[in-house]
């Protein structure tokens, strides 16, 4: 009797919502090409969240505009939201806003279809400084997962975000799978997927194209398996900046495989922040089976990463790095810094394993350096160039 109830409240709160779901749980958004679907999708979506079976949420093909939206549970069961068309951030309705797009506290999610989400970044672009200070104007990050657990991300795109397209925050067990993102290498601070304080995630087959960092690690990350990226342009693959600010997590179990960076300002980075906030450890960081075409600083761990002078290099960073593997990685290098570990003098790295190595560097000041400094790798099969031949020098890169 009561149940009977229930349900019959349930699809009260729906008609009044406007939506009523079909008889396999599909809630489609209806809209026309060109018109704004904001309040139809949150419509959609609350529908969705309230209905007691699975269900999905279906957004046709074609393009439509959207405002900032929070689809937000706790939801009463799994969801599922099926983009086939574009969605294109509104600019006037984002004015000051910091997120586009948020997935927020949903346990059993997917999404997936095709679609697009397009951040319409060019016009933002011109006026964002953030890349040259810390005093700026925030723009919004397109998409955000927070506090989303078992939950699986396919075959969707982000193009042209304003600021970091994707951005992962308290996940649990969440797959991203071929997934694209695409925007122009000059285009500032649109990092691909930025993970932090998340447990249990996967980037799988996925294709990242963009400005900043292609994937890029922040504190408290536990368990990332990256495997078959492509990335390029941007700035490649980066454990940290860790250490900017207090009260930040350790970093652990961190694995990127078979991935190939094309083009990159940077490949495969470790930065902590010289003079730490906090005295973190990031342990098992692991790199193998990589290829790098043209890719400038491949190889780098620098515990005095310091953009801006925006601290003081004197004070070692008290970041320790404990259980880090580079294998099997080859390619050519875009300039003679190949292999750079600048570990920290108050704690150096340590187990730290080199494995084959085989990265080229034609450019005329060559030739290619390895350098090491407060670490004493363990090397298993070859390097070239040869492992710490090089004393450590000023760093000749800075990019953000
Ligand atoms: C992880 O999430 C997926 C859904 O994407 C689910 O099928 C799987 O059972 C979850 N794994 C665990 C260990 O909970
Ligand atoms: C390598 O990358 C640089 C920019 O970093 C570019 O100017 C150059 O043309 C590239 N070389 C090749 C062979 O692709």
């Amino acid at each position: 009797m009561g149940s009977y109830l229930g349900i019959s409240v349930i699809f009260s709160v729906l008609c009044l919502l406007g939506f009523s779901a079909n008889a396999h749980g599909v809630f489609s958004v209806p809209g026309s090409s060109g018109s704004d679907i904001t309040s139809a999708l949150l419509k959609a979506f609350t529908s969705a969240c309230q209905a007691p079976t699975p269900s999905k949420v279906v957004i046709p093909k074609g393009e439509f505009k959207l405002g900032e939206i929070v689809m937000a549970g706790p939801c009463k069961a799994p969801i599922e939201i099926t983009l086939h068309g574009t969605v294109k951030a509104d600019g006037k309705a984002l004015h000051g806003k910091e997120k586009w797009v948020v997935f927020q506290r949903i346990n059993g999610f997917k999404l997936n279809g095709g679609g697009i989400f397009d951040g319409e970044g060019n016009a933002a672009w011109r006026v964002n400084n953030c890349h040259k200070t810390f005093q700026c104007k925030k723009l919004p990050i397109s998409i955000r997962f927070d506090f989303v657990e078992n939950a699986e991300i396919r075959d969707i795109s982000s193009v042209d975000s304003k600021n970091f397209h994707i951005n992962v925050l308290g996940a649990k067990n969440l797959t991203f799978d071929h997934v694209k993102v695409i925007a122009p290498a000059e285009s500032p601070n649109t990092d691909g997927i930025h993970l932090g304080r998340s447990e249990g995630v996967k980037i799988l087959n996925s294709k990242i194209a963009t400005g900043d960092d292609c994937i890029s690690v922040g504190d408290g990350m536990k368990k990332l398996h990256v495997e078959k990226v492509e990335c390029g342009p941007g700035h490649g693959i980066s454990v940290g900046s860790l250490g900017r600010y207090g009260h930040e997590e350790d970093v652990s179990d961190i694995t990127v495989k078979s991935c190939t960076l094309t083009g990159t300002d940077n490949g495969l980075r470790i930065k902590t922040w010289p003079s730490a906030a906090c005295s973190t450890t990031a342990a098992g960081i692991h790199f193998e089976d990589i290829t790098l075409n043209n890719v400038s600083n491949p190889i780098l761990i620098d515990q005095e990463y310091c953009p801006w002078n925006q601290c003081n290099k004197n004070k070692p960073s008290t970041i320790k790095l404990i259980d880090v593997s580079f294998k099997n990685i080859k390619g050519t290098s875009g300039n003679k810094d190949v292999v750079k570990l600048l570990c920290s003098k108050a704690h150096p790295c340590a187990n730290v394993e080199i494995g084959n190595i085989n990265i080229q560097y034609k450019g005329a000041d060559g030739p290619a350096t390895f350098q090491c400094s407060n670490v004493s790798p363990k090397l298993t099969g070859n390097q070239n160039p040869k492992a710490c031949s090089t004393p450590p020098g000023t760093a000749a890169h800075k990019k953000a």
